[in-house]
């Protein structure tokens, strides 16, 4: 199947590091691997609403739910490029990965089952050295895949307080030259308590 990345930007603000690492990573995928970036900033998603125990959630036909549900089914490796606020990810981010919660109960999507082997990928930036300090997003995104049955490709960390800084961190820079190898295949995502 030919690989097709969605990036999905979660920043509460345009041309932040977190988007400017993700496309430095961006730019070493081979020219036949699509891409398709979409903003939450540009496409807010509405408050979810959990109908999971009252009624059956409707496909969405229009506005950026049905938007961020098109493109997450096309997609063969997903990237939830968001940046580390609060030691986790962002709100928006949360909030698409709060949708996919009512995806997985909509009649005739069998969602589960369709990104089940699919690669989850993070990349976020932080304001810390420290990048123990993002152990809680990698451990939503790697807990996530778990559950979904997806592979998960890790994080790439960079470091930066204002727009740009990431430019300054060599190390960062250096991984995300080699982050997206697509020569081996992720790991499929275990749970802690599942890894020996
Ligand atoms: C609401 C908010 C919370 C943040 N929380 C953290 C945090 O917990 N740890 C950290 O290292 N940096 C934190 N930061 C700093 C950002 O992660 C940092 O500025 C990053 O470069 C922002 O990414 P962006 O440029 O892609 O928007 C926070 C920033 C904001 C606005």
């Amino acid at each position: 199947m030919t690989r097709r990345f969605l990036f999905v930007l979660g920043s509460a603000r345009s041309d932040g590091n977190t988007e400017l690492l993700a496309r430095l990573a961006a730019e070493q995928l081979p020219p036949d691997v699509e891409q398709q970036w979409i903003d939450l900033a540009a496409h807010p998603l509405p408050d979810f609403e959990d109908l999971r125990h009252d009624s059956d959630h409707a496909r969405p036909t229009e506005g950026p739910a049905a938007l961020l549900l098109d493109a997450t089914l096309a997609a063969t490796d997903l990237v939830i490029a968001s940046p580390l606020y609060w030691y986790s990810m962002s709100a928006q981010t949360k909030r698409y990965l709060d949708y996919w919660s009512g995806w997985l109960r909509t009649p005739g999507l069998d969602f589960k089952a369709t990104m089940a082997g699919r690669t989850l990928w993070g990349v976020t930036a932080l304001a810390h050295e420290e990048q123990e300090v993002a152990d809680p997003l990698v451990g939503t995104l790697n807990n996530s895949a778990a559950y979904m049955g997806m592979r998960f490709g890790g994080v790439l960390l960079g470091n930066g307080s204002k727009p740009g800084d990431v430019r300054k961190d060599d190390a960062a820079l250096a991984r995300a030259k080699t982050f997206f190898a697509l020569d081996t295949a992720a790991p499929l995502a275990r749970f802690l308590h599942e890894a020996s």
